[in-house]
């Protein structure tokens, strides 16, 4: 094995993280249901979440037969929705084209709607014994440092480059493998990271191309910045009693299949201004202006329903929703 494999290794065993819900996990359902909810999200936020996601949905049966609505709903304030979507897709799709059990062929693994090169190996590697070399942003990360390649990190040639590294050092036998695979995460998210990384406490620092010749600082390279595109909206918030009003968006976009309010791009003729807020996506941000209109019946508008204050933010709703529908309440209150 080589040198920094066996330096990853060490490091894990003594510094890493051990106690994580899904390690020592041997059900690949378990595995795979971790490793999309850790897609670009970290591990504090998702350690409730994966209880109650695990509790609810026990097996993929459990989880093919469940509507979308409670998938969304379990999921609801996790962000990136697609993956609860994708998520339920394909333990459909286990059902009917894998007997129900989760594949181990990598192929068929990366055939499923949800996962791509990088999750497809951590679950191989994991659940499965079989050792594949992962490339995910904390990955990246060390391996930018460590063997000090400079370049965007979203560049084909860069990642070309790094998934060569990724292959070269991947331990073959499965039990160095997972401590290599959770090694390298874990490394990536406590020490090594993006803005303030703890080198005078890392024992990789020897043999860190990046620390020996002082450019921690300047790697990885940044992308070059593009400006994130902004939109402002109103929420058009109706409420009668203690009742208020959702309605479900299509099944595509960002918050596709949650409860929201409705939206428009111009100010509603009547109704209070509530505060202003700004929702930041990875990608966009979303200013949004909320309005409260009182109204004297419940009228239907299509796709929608009028529910119980206390019934709506245990819904399948987006974080800004949740976040109006709290406010409300402490105006209530006061
Ligand atoms: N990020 C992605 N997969 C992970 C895992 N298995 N443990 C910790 N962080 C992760």
């Amino acid at each position: 094995m080589a040198v920094f494999a066996e330096n990853i290794i060490a490091w894990q065993k003594q510094y890493g993280r051990h106690d994580l819900p899904w390690q020592n996990a041997t059900n690949p359902y378990a595995i795979w249901v971790s490793e999309i909810m850790l897609q670009q999200t970290q591990v504090a936020a998702v350690i409730g979440y994966y209880a109650n996601f695990m509790a609810r949905f026990p097996t993929i049966a459990v989880l093919a037969n469940a509507s979308q609505e409670e998938v969304l709903q379990s999921w609801s304030g996790l962000g990136y929705y697609s993956r609860a979507r994708n998520l339920h897709a394909s333990a459909q799709k286990i059902m009917d084209d894998f007997n129900g059990e989760f594949p181990q062929d990598f192929d068929d693994i990366l055939s499923l709607s949800g996962i791509g090169r990088s999750t497809a190996a951590a679950i191989s590697t994991f659940a499965l014994n079989q050792p594949q070399p992962i490339l995910d942003g904390n990955v990246k990360r060390v391996f930018a440092r460590y063997f000090s390649i400079s370049g965007a990190t979203n560049e084909t040639k860069i990642v070309q480059t790094m998934w060569q590294i990724a292959e070269r050092e991947n331990p073959i036998n499965p039990q160095d493998a997972i401590s290599y695979t959770q090694g390298l995460m874990d490394l990536g998210a406590t020490l090594c990271t993006r803005g303030r990384p703890r080198c005078s406490e890392c024992r990789m620092n020897i043999g860190c191309q990046a620390y020996a010749n002082k450019e921690v600082h300047l790697l990885p390279t940044p992308k070059p910045r593009k400006t994130i595109p902004q939109r402002s909206i109103y929420f058009l918030v109706y409420i009668n009693g203690n009742d208020i009003m959702l309605q479900k968006r299509a099944n595509s976009g960002v918050w596709g299949g949650l409860w929201s309010f409705p939206e428009t791009t111009s100010m509603p003729e009547m109704g209070q201004l509530l505060p202003k807020f700004t929702h930041t996506f990875t990608h966009f941000k979303l200013h949004i202006q909320p309005v409260l209109i009182n109204m004297r019946k419940q009228e239907k508008m299509p796709n929608s329903l009028w529910i119980g204050f206390d019934e709506a933010v245990k819904a399948a709703i987006p974080t800004p929703v949740r976040k109006i529908l709290l406010t409300l309440a402490t105006k209530k209150a006061a």
